[in-house]
């Protein structure tokens, strides 16, 4: 039954996101089965996810687009409810192979909603992300701010969240959350996961815990003429374990509600670039260079949430400071310097 304790799919579970909620998950004592097709992790995670939570969860490798295999593991198991990570994430990537984007993470979807919908089973949590608010109008962001998208990325965001909203009005029995994740960051505090880009990171915190650990050589910080107090781009800031928990509660919170319903993942909090090198610095004590470059394209100057709405109706709140996730984000490079692969 929605609400209690479940049988999950979580697709992608054994990514970032996706490898600290199955965690959550457990601890609240549901029963998880993963299918990941390892594009982007590795099955050591697996290991880790049961080393620390005690338990260990089904691992099923392949696609979500693989409809037989989808079909089967869902007979074999019969999960209750979903969790839809599985997803590539790389903005540049998608400008340069949209087609891939749109393939994996829109046309996946989109299979994977139809071999649960002829399982019977109509209860999906989705992986948003506040790059459905585009350019932002006004701050903080609320959820009823416009959604559109300014790369593929992004599009592949909008038309997924567009598709269940579509699929809820047709039929009263899907229940969906989209939850807008702002920037994750931050690792499980036991420095056993973590975030493991494959090349050179994209996002701000992996890159700085690559300079610390001497990967990298120094930070660019793209800008520093932005209009925020520093100058530097600013972001919402939330603890991976936190967005985990906020998966928990959303499962929870589905359980009295049918429909589509979005709700922001976030502290709340602004946090500057260079606010985030300099937190990093202290509570780590370890030297973070940094060189100020050109803006990067497609950057906004400050995004953070209104968290009100997911306070309300989840009974969720970040709990994490800026200082924990640079606190934990360093924990696990240090103790993994090449992450899974060491
Ligand atoms: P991740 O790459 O670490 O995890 C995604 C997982 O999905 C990986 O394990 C990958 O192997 C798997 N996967 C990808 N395509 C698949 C497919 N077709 N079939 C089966 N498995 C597949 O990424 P993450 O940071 O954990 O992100 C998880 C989700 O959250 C993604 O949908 C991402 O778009 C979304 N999101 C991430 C961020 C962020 O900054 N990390 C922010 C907002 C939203
Ligand atoms: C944060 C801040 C940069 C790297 C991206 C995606 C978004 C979402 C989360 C999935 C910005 C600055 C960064 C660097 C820097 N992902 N920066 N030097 O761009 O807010 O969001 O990840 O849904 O869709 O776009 O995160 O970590 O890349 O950047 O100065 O090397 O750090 O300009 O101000 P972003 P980020």
């Amino acid at each position: 039954m929605v609400g209690d304790h479940m049988r999950l799919l979580v697709t992608g579970g054994a990514g970032y996101i996706g490898s600290h909620t199955v965690i959550e998950l457990i601890g609240a004592g549901h029963d998880v089965v993963i299918l990941d097709n390892l594009s982007n992790s590795h099955t050591v995670v697996i290991d880790r996810i049961s080393e620390i939570s005690g338990t260990r969860p089904t691992l099923v490798v392949g696609d979500i687009g693989d409809a037989e295999l989808v079909d089967s593991l869902l007979s074999e198991h019969s999960p209750e409810a979903v969790v839809h990570f599985a997803g590539l994430k790389a903005v540049g990537e998608s400008v340069a192979q949209p087609l891939r984007y749109y393939r994996n993470n829109v046309a996946g979807t989109i299979s994977l909603l139809e071999r649960l919908d002829a399982h019977d089973i109509r209860t999906l949590v989705f992986s948003s992300s506040a790059t459905v608010y585009g350019e932002p109008e006004s701050l903080p962001i609320t959820e009823d701010a416009p959604v559109w998208s300014v790369n593929p990325y992004g599009e592949t965001k909008v038309q997924i969240e567009h598709i269940l909203s579509d699929l809820a009005v047709s039929d009263d029995r899907w229940r969906f959350a989209a939850l807008r994740y702002f920037n994750p960051v931050g690792a499980h505090p036991s420095g056993r996961i973590g975030e493991d880009p494959p090349d050179i990171p994209n996002n701000l915190m992996p890159y700085i815990t690559q300079v610390a650990v001497g990967a990298l050589d120094r930070v660019m910080v793209f800008g520093d003429d932005y209009d925020t107090p520093d100058g530097t781009g600013v972001r919402d800031y939330i603890h991976v374990v936190d967005l985990a928990r906020g998966h928990v509660a959303a499962i929870d919170a589905l359980g009295d509600r049918s429909g589509f319903h979005a709700w922001n993942l976030g502290t709340g909090v602004g946090t500057s670039v260079l606010e985030l090198i300099n937190t990093f610095r202290s509570v780590n004590e370890v030297d973070i260079p940094y060189e100020i470059t050109p803006r990067r394209p497609g950057d906004t100057a400050a995004s953070y949430t209104d968290p009100a709405k997911a306070e309300r109706d989840l009974g969720w709140k970040a709990q994490h400071d800026v200082a924990d996730m640079c606190r934990h984000s360093w924990r696990w490079q240090s103790r993994n310097p090449t992450g899974y692969r060491g």
